[in-house]
């Protein structure tokens, strides 16, 4: 990749800011081959170089991805002039890293959305082909049952004509609450199915995308990189 700036190899991890790496980098818990780094302007080549960051190697990926919890009231877009997107909330240099949410969450939405650069990626998590599975916890006005779990599990029609994928239905409790599974993304899709069978989405959070679930530990607008073990189970590259 070439020569680079250590404090920004360090940022382009997504486990540290630009700040954050300057400030290890100061400490001395920075070394390329072998030798602590002085300052965040010295440039090194990961290629070529071993840069370790408290003695574990930087890990650094060709790709970038993002979990993002994302909270209600953003917007899942790149940009937007009025409204703030989901890109508005992470740091700076993950900003510039040209990443892009894969599928798109309503703005009332909240939970799972993972972020990448790697396009190859996000087209094979998107492709209706793939079938990736989404889980969605949902709290609706009125209870659903049985008959509505058959109706989903034939494929839901909705008012416009469209015919949905089959799709998973488990009832929690009394029916007011709900985990849907699709195979697919149509635009507001459970608000329309669950409006095919008289009910109303109160609230909605993405639970998982395929191999990937929502860590616990992230609450609404945190983020963290994947793990490597997660970029694996989804089919990144490390
Ligand atoms: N279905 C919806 O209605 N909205 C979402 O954000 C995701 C799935």
């Amino acid at each position: 990749m070439g020569m680079e700036r250590l404090d920004k190899l360090l940022a382009a991890t997504g486990r540290w800011s630009r700040r954050e790496a300057k400030g290890l980098i100061r400490e001395g818990r920075v070394m390329v081959d072998g030798i602590p780094a002085g300052s965040g302007e010295e440039k090194a080549d990961p290629d070529c170089s071993e840069i370790l960051v408290d003695g574990m190697p930087l890990g650094y990926q060709k790709y970038t991805y993002i979990m993002l919890h994302k909270p209600a009231g953003v917007l899942t877009a790149t940009e937007d002039k009025r409204q703030e997107t989901v890109l508005d909330l992470l740091a700076p240099e993950l900003r510039r890293q040209g990443l892009s949410p894969v599928g798109r969450l309503d703005k009332d939405t909240e939970g799972l959305l993972l972020l990448t650069n790697d396009g190859a990626l996000a087209h094979r998590l998107l492709a209706p082909k793939s079938h990736v599975d989404k889980v969605y916890y949902a709290r609706l006005d009125h209870p659903l049952g049985p008959g509505d779990q058959a109706a989903f599990a034939k494929g839901i029609t909705l008012e416009d004509g469209l015919v949905c994928m089959p799709a998973g239905l488990e009832i929690l409790g009394d029916g007011r609450e709900v985990l849907v599974t699709l195979h697919e993304g149509k635009f507001h899709q459970i608000k329309r199915m669950v409006a095919s069978r008289g009910a109303a989405v109160c609230y909605l959070k993405r639970l998982s995308m395929g191999a990937l679930s929502l860590d616990p530990a992230l609450g609404p607008g945190e983020y963290r990189p994947l793990t490597e073990e997660e970029v694996i189970k989804i089919g990144g590259n490390l």
